[in-house]
């Protein structure tokens, strides 16, 4: 897979490259000007010891002399940069004088019989000045060259001159352009926290305010998506709750059927089937029931969640009634140890949240056990917890056993799998957290929901 286009990559790419080859490029006509320059700057200077040389050749009646006095020789040293080089030769180029050799140049000479140009001499660059002397016979050439390290130093000089402001320029510029990136990047990981920091049914709009006018239609498409999400979501709840609610009443009707045919049948058909379907209607509607309390409890449900303030220890009192005959008829010991623990919630759900730990807590610890349900203040946060001495559940099934259907392989009670998922939907909308825990004498199931303590008033 290829890895995503970064932006800064892509900066790279379209800012940094271009830009460093537009000066590059830029450098070379600067290079040629530059050696011009150099070039017209120095030439002027070359010409003045070869016209000096010039004026000592003398002509004799058959041959031509040039005597040049040492100290104009010496002259020609004083150049503490360069070293300079001369060389007269007459009209059949044969070198009548001089300290070096130096090529014939291949360039007309101008009218004023003088010329500048650049040449080798033992494999180092020179720029020779040349003048020709008109004699009876034929030409004498004057030739003084100059190494050209004065005027390399004048080309670095120009370029580095002209190029650095231009580097810098750039530089600066990758730079600025790197922070304003981020700058303008920054409203996106602002949107990217809002939607990280939401919980999985928060589904209202996204803000857009301080979202640059570029990011808007973005920001505009993710809260549409959103809105279409919330109803998705919605429909399907409402379809959930709906088909719950109508099987429930045929599954009424059919317990009550069960229950006539069992009383009209004592003695004679088929007991045992009858006890069947009893059982296998109870755990329809039970799984009905469940469903339907899902479905309510679910953040997108039309039903919006009531903040009473109410007490923990009478929620709990007040349903402990209805459980003592479940406790009694499995032969287990349910006791309760209840505090005050005020909250802000909504009763209703509550009951099933208590209703669907209890029914876990009976129903999975054997017959002869211990449940009990406890609420108080634990370091000032109200906590509800319903504890039991079962089998317990193993560390690594504490976190699946929420999903919905989820039952730890090997239970052999009866069970749908939704009584913890309704538990925990209900404790999300209250903002409390649950923990399942291992009681204090190491067997069976501490389930532990903490609220948030009450505003002080
Ligand atoms: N108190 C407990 N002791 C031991 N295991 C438990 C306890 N409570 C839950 N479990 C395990 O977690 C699983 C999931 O529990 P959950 O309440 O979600 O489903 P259920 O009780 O099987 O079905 P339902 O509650 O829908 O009738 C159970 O099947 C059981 O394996
Ligand atoms: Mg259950």
């Amino acid at each position: 897979m290829a890895a995503p286009d970064s932006i800064r990559r892509l900066l790279a790419l379209w800012l940094v490259i271009p830009l460093l080859t537009l000066i590059l490029i830029s450098a070379i006509p600067g290079y040629f000007l530059a050696v011009r320059a150099a070039n017209d700057a120095y030439d002027n200077g070359l010409l003045d010891p070869a016209t000096a040389i010039a004026n000592y050749v003398r002509e004799n009646e058959d041959e031509t002399e040039v005597k040049v006095p040492p100290a104009a020789i010496e002259a020609l040293r004083i150049d503490t940069i360069d070293k300079i080089f001369f060389q007269v030769t007459g009209p059949d180029h044969e070198v009548i004088s001089g300290n070096a050799v130096i090529p014939n140049p291949e360039i007309a000479m101008d009218n004023t019989g003088q010329s500048v140009y650049s040449a080798m001499i033992e494999g180092e660059a020179v720029r020779v000045a040349a003048i020709s002397i008109p004699r009876r016979n034929g030409n004498v050439l004057v030739q003084v060259a100059e190494t050209t390290l004065k005027r390399d130093r004048l080309v670095h000089d120009i370029l580095v001159g002209a190029f650095t402001p231009a580097i810098l320029v750039a530089f600066v510029a990758v730079i600025l352009f790197w922070f304003g990136i981020r700058r303008a990047l920054a409203p996106l990981d602002e949107l990217r926290e809002q939607i990280r920091s939401r919980t999985p049914g928060e589904l209202s709009p996204v803000s857009d305010s301080g979202a640059p006018l570029e990011v808007r239609p973005l920001v505009g498409a993710i809260n549409d998506l959103l809105a279409r999400l919330a109803e998705a979501l919605e429909a399907q709840q409402r379809f959930i709750a709906n088909a719950a609610h109508q099987l429930r009443t045929p599954l009424a009707g059919l317990r009550t059927h069960v229950e006539l045919m069992r009383r009209e049948t004592s003695g004679n058909g088929s007991p045992a089937l009858i006890e069947m379907i009893a059982g296998e209607t109870e755990r329809a509607s039970h799984l009905a029931n469940q469903l339907l309390t899902l479905a309510r409890a679910e953040p997108g449900s039309s039903l919006p969640i009531a903040r009473v303030p109410m007490d923990l220890r009478d929620l709990v009192s007040q349903s402990a009634q209805a459980w003592v005959p479940r406790a009694l008829a499995r032969d287990i010991d349910l006791g309760f140890d209840l505090k005050e623990a005020r909250i802000l919630g909504d009763p209703q759900l509550l009951r099933e949240l208590l209703a669907n730990l209890l029914d876990n807590a009976l129903i999975h610890t054997r017959s002869g056990g211990h449940v009990t349900a406890r609420t108080r203040l634990d370091s000032g946060n109200p906590v509800l917890e319903i504890e039991d001495d079962g089998p317990g559940i193993p560390e690594a099934e504490r976190e699946r056993v929420f999903e919905r259907f989820y039952r730890v392989a090997g239970t052999n009670t009866e069970g749908g799998g939704l009584g913890l998922a309704i538990v925990r939907e209900i404790a999300d909308r209250h903002g409390a957290s649950i923990a399942l825990l291992t009681p204090s004498s190491g067997k069976g199931l501490l389930v532990r929901i903490s609220f948030a303590r009450l505003p002080a008033v």
